[in-house]
């Protein structure tokens, strides 16, 4: 953490942007507004990503032979949407499912891990507390083959580049028969994508800010949270959303082990980037990957992504 966000904060160009990387809004309290966020009437991605998986999963899960026996899910959350996925899973494959759900958050995680084994006797629950930019160990011994799902358009705060280099990692990895399920978010209405960032009740203004938290926390940093003002905007040449917290007064914030550094009133230090794909887009990341797409479906509004894809033999 000290080392990105002396990367991202400190050692910026004169003039360059301040950035901090999005997986440290994810501590609990993170997690727990995120998952806020999905329930507000704004937030427009949870609910479509929501139908679409109940409109394709039992088709799609009926179709692959041999059915998978593994899910692995990578930023799992609360895995609401995930028992879809493993409901039709388990249809398909009535001797047992395994569910390896991966995440930053690590008490959250737990909490998700602890509900599913509850809610499903007979399903073996191994989470693992991992950023899944450093790569996934997924435990061996496990039911083949493995479903590798990485939805809620997450991909969407990678850029480009860094998209393919997970997803190709995960391709390198894969065998013939496992496939990958991703869920991304598509290019629509400005408003509406605006919106979705800057709900009326402020829940992803809190989200933004918890991040700052979390470095004072972490770190013992004294960042002054109240001090910054929530930004989000659509920026059309990059096709994506980006946060930023806004310094709203001259700040000068100390962190131990790095020092002091001013941020004057105006200045901003981006927290995320959303990106909203167009099919050719999301294609092209895919093949670079080493992915080839096997089926997909949008949602009736045409903004949403639901795509199987298995790797290149
Ligand atoms: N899949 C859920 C949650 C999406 S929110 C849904 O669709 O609603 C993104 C999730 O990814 C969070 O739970 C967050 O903790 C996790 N996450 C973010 N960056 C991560 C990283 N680098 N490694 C592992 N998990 C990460
Ligand atoms: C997790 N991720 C896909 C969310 C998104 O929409 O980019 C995080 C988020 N940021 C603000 N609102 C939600």
């Amino acid at each position: 953490m000290l080392a990105d966000v002396r990367a991202g904060l400190f050692e910026r160009e004169r003039g360059g942007q301040r950035w901090l990387p999005p997986k440290y809004f994810y501590d609990r309290r993170g997690s727990e507004l995120f998952d806020e966020i999905t329930r507000l009437p704004e937030y427009y991605l949870t609910r479509a990503e929501r139908t679409l998986l109940a409109a394709t999963m039992p088709a799609w899960m009926r179709a692959l032979h041999p059915a998978p026996g593994t899910l692995v899910e990578l930023g799992a959350g609360s895995a609401d949407k995930t028992r879809t996925i493993l409901d039709a899973m388990r249809r398909a494959r009535p001797d047992g499912v395994a569910y390896v759900p991966v995440d930053v958050s690590a008490a959250f995680l737990d909490e998700t891990a602890a509900r599913l084994r509850r809610e499903y006797a007979d399903l073996r629950v191994l989470p693992l507390a991992a950023d899944f930019s450093t790569g996934v160990r997924v435990p061996r011994g496990l039911p083949e083959p493995v479903l590798y799902a990485f939805i809620g358009s997450t991909i969407g705060n990678l850029d480009d580049r860094e998209a393919v280099h997970l997803l190709g990692r995960l391709a390198a990895r894969m065998s013939a028969d496992d496939r990958l399920l991703l869920g991304a978010d598509l290019l629509k209405d400005v408003d509406v994508l605006e919106a979705a960032y800057n709900d009326r009740r402020g829940v992803t203004a809190a989200f933004n800010r918890n991040m700052l938290r979390v470095l004072n926390r972490e770190l013992g940093a004294d960042f002054d949270p109240r001090a910054f003002a929530h930004r989000a905007t659509f920026d059309p040449a990059e096709g994506r959303i980006e946060m930023h917290l806004v310094a709203t007064s001259d700040q000068a914030v100390t962190i131990p082990g790095l020092g002091t550094t001013w941020i004057p009133a105006g200045e901003s230090i981006r927290t995320e980037v959303s990106n909203k794909y167009t099919p050719v887009r999301l294609g092209c990341i895919l093949a670079r990957a080493g992915l080839d797409i096997v089926t997909w479906q949008t949602d009736d509004t045409g903004g949403y992504a639901l795509v199987l894809a298995a790797p290149v033999r």
